[in-house]
């Protein structure tokens, strides 16, 4: 469910004319919407009321700071994945007791500075990282708190670029090879076995894979505690997958309920990082038709947003919902719809179904909350959209365009 509806023959965010924002902010612009942010995490937060959980929202899916801080604001802790995400979940929320630090690559100086910020737990992802967060756990005189991230070998049945549970992934500690690794900790003094981690892939639609891993790692965590180790949380991941077209994942109460009957033998908290179910259909990405372009072959719709803007269908031909925002009168034509961008893969949406365009419409594409702009670059030196955060029958800008000369900023000539 989400906050974006056609109000007299035009697409609003809450209470708010998506052409207003186009009028006042230009394009391209991303719009979330406060209301579908905040219901969104507390369906997650409700599925999960009667198990001591802590949601850790997965930053990298949306780390705008205004979204950050109205889900700390709502209670919610942060999964980050690098130095920059700490610093963002810091800018917002004074406490990082609420988060887990992820990822295959962090280097020492990221993992000083979330043992130094008070973080909940380290996901650690291979013998080398936890041989070297005991050494800077050691350097600080501090036990850092961690977890391994164990592969359970799992096929997620995603796409298989955001795949990550399957033996050749290059994430997590191949699960035979977790219990040697938690034994080895025990003659470590810079580090302190916490949890349990496992994230099997994104965007999943079915629950089959995520009760066969979880049913793996409880296990792992129910041994490790029969064989003493104090362990309190149990990470299980994010990746629930949502609707962009005709996908029909499983509601957040049946997620719920296959993850909770997995791990209720263990007693531990569980940790939850998701990402995309919070965000991704809290926004759009508002752009304008540039011009129409006859070629024998296709109709093409050249809109302002390109490929650098939202890259998902370049990366992984995802597909996008684009509607217009005030749709004309006539019969609908098949269009590609292409961004300006000098690359053949700079298409938003292929064959699409739409009424007559001209230059100046506005079109809306949809479900683009999640992975939207964290992934905008400023490829072919195309200066980032702006975001505006929409709530009630208000609405501000949470991040402005990026300024021109912020593209070379930090250049020598
Ligand atoms: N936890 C870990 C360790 C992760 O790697 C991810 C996502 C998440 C949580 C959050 O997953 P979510 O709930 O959002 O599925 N750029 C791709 C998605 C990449 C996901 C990377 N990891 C896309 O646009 O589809």
């Amino acid at each position: 469910m989400n906050h974006f509806h056609v109000r007299r023959g035009a697409l609003w965010c809450e209470a708010v004319p998506l052409t207003r924002i186009a009028d006042e902010v230009g394009s391209p612009t991303y719009v979330y919407s406060q209301a579908t942010l905040t219901r969104h995490l507390s369906v997650v937060q409700a599925a999960f009321a009667a198990t001591p959980t802590l949601v850790c929202y997965s930053v990298k899916a949306n780390s705008n700071l205004a979204v950050l801080r109205l889900f700390a604001r709502a209670g919610s802790g942060f999964d980050i994945v690098s130095g920059g995400e700490l610093g963002r979940v810091q800018a917002v929320s004074g406490a990082a007791d609420k988060v887990v630090f992820s990822g295959v690559g962090k280097r020492a100086d990221e993992l000083e500075a979330a043992l130094r910020a008070g973080i909940l737990m380290f996901n650690v992802e291979s013998a080398e990282e936890l041989t070297l967060l005991d050494a800077v756990g050691r350097k600080l005189g501090r036990r850092a708190p961690f977890a391994l991230r164990v592969n359970p070998d799992v096929d997620a049945k995603t796409h298989r670029y955001i795949s990550t549970g399957l033996k050749t992934s290059k994430f997590g500690v191949p699960f035979e090879e977790a219990v040697a690794l938690y034994a080895k900790s025990r003659r470590m003094k810079g580090v302190e076995a916490r949890g349990v981690d496992c994230h099997i892939g994104s965007q999943l639609t079915d629950t089959r894979p995520v009760r066969q891993a979880l049913g793996r790692v409880a296990g792992l965590y129910a041994g490790l505690t029969a064989q003493g180790f104090k362990l309190t949380h149990l990470d299980v991941g994010g990746g629930l997958g949502v609707t962009y077209t005709t996908e029909n994942p499983p509601s957040v109460d049946v997620y719920a309920r296959t993850v909770i009957e997995a791990t209720r033998h263990t007693g531990a908290t569980l940790v939850l990082e998701p990402g995309r179910v919070l965000v991704a259909n809290a926004g759009v990405l508002l752009t304008r038709v540039l011009f129409n372009k006859e070629t024998p072959a296709r109709h093409f719709v050249i809109v302002d947003a390109g490929m650098n803007d939202l890259m998902r269908p370049a990366l992984y031909e995802a597909h996008h919902d684009i509607v217009a925002v005030k749709p004309r009168r006539g019969p609908k034509k098949t269009v590609d719809v292409v961004g300006p961008v000098c690359e053949s893969t700079d298409v938003l949406g292929h064959g699409r179904p739409l009424a007559p365009l001209k230059a100046g419409d506005l079109l809306a594409i949809r479900s683009a909350g999640a992975y939207g702009m964290t992934m905008a670059s400023t490829y072919n030196s195309r200066q980032r959209p702006a975001e505006v955060l929409v709530d009630g029958d208000t609405f501000r800008v949470v991040r402005k365009r990026d300024e021109l000369t912020a593209l070379w900023q930090g250049e020598t000539p």
